[in-house]
């Protein structure tokens, strides 16, 4: 039996010890900047704090507020944003950034209602910026939040079911007081003790309350519905260079997978393998195709991608939508992280 309640008095004392120093954060007892907090939070859903930091400085560095960041244009914010991942997230921070500064004078509005009318903010964002920028009560809910509930309530019914049971018993162990600090220190607690594999339960300030701790059974928490295996879809990829160089790329539909970002035009992704004769038809334009050896690989959320490169050479004026780029002006591109590897292919294959 626990020998304690999880009380957030003892979490916070061990957060005013332990909390990670992260660019974004204030200091322990402080309120952060919303718009900072804001920035961070978007970027932070699906991406770990050690990849987001470096984006996140050169982000600020570039637009210290919201209002130069709603000023840029939505390219340079995407070009800004290549190698982030799941890219609908910097068009709706661009979007939010100019309703932020056309409607509401630049000010995040400080409450959750208001906050989840904004483009891209959903009820975890609402809560985090609620927390952590106004300092306001409000139950921030991510994995590592959900996992640290599971294990110190012992909850044995499978995620997703058990969502909503989660969430309430977040809200239940949430102080009036120092709401973002507390936010912020269970979310370190998951990320740094209370981890998915291996959790170091020694160190662990709440080890006394945790009802799975006292059952050994916080190694099978959360327990989760098998998702289905992720599905391999394969496309042919050309390269296409021009007589003087230059590489064709285009510019993808602002909706859908990768949406607003530059690409090496492909055929369809689809779920069996292309022989040479079927992806021909879909060339960006005539040339002569020599396959690249080896295969490009990246997965995504839903779905594992093959593709097979073919390289070909045209004259100098060939007629197709998109832009010629000489090779060395390709990190000017929004080119996100599968189409730096298909870039990185054919430069070790093609020449
Ligand atoms: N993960 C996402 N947001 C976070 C935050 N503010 N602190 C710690 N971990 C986080």
């Amino acid at each position: 039996m626990p020998s304690s309640t999880p009380a957030a008095s003892i979490l916070l004392s061990w957060y005013d010890r332990n909390a990670r120093v992260l660019p974004w954060r204030s200091r322990p007892g402080q309120y952060a900047d919303p718009y900072r907090v804001w920035l961070s939070e978007v970027m932070l859903q699906q991406t770990t704090v050690q990849a987001v930091a470096p984006y996140f400085l050169r982000f600020l560095e570039r637009w210290p507020t919201v209002a130069q960041l709603a000023e840029a244009p939505v390219d340079e914010v995407m070009h800004a944003w290549a190698g982030l991942g799941y890219y609908a997230r910097a068009r709706n921070l661009h979007e939010c950034a100019k309703v932020v500064a056309s409607i509401h004078d630049g000010q995040f509005p400080d409450d959750e209602t208001g906050l989840r009318k904004l483009p891209g903010i959903g009820d975890y964002t609402a809560a985090a910026i609620t927390a952590i920028a106004f300092g306001k009560k409000a139950t921030v809910v991510d994995g590592n939040v959900e996992r640290v509930m599971a294990r110190i309530f012992a909850i044995t019914e499978p995620l997703p079911a058990s969502k909503a049971q989660l969430k309430a018993l977040a809200a239940s162990l949430t102080p009036d007081d120092r709401a973002g600090d507390y936010a912020q220190a269970v979310m370190d607690l998951g990320a740094t003790v209370c981890t998915p594999r291996n959790p170091a339960c020694g160190i662990c300030p709440w080890m006394d309350a945790c009802a799975a701790r006292h059952q050994g059974i916080e190694a099978d928490l959360p327990a989760k519905v098998a998702k289905a295996e992720r599905p391999t879809r394969f496309g042919v990829a050309f390269w296409t260079l021009r007589k003087d160089g230059a590489v064709l790329l285009r510019l993808r539909p602002p909706q859908g997978l990768l949406g607003g970002m530059m690409e090496v035009p492909s055929t369809p992704w689809r779920e069996t393998a292309w022989s040479f004769d079927e992806a021909v038809p879909e060339q960006p334009l005539a040339a002569e195709w020599r396959p690249l050896s080896g295969v490009v690989r990246h997965t995504f959320t839903h779905f594992h991608l093959e593709l097979i490169l073919v390289a070909g050479r045209t004259g100098p004026n060939p007629q197709t939508r998109g832009i010629w780029c000489p090779l060395d002006k390709l990190g000017d591109h929004a080119l996100p992280t599968l189409m730096r590897k298909v870039v990185r292919h054919a430069l070790a294959k093609a020449y």
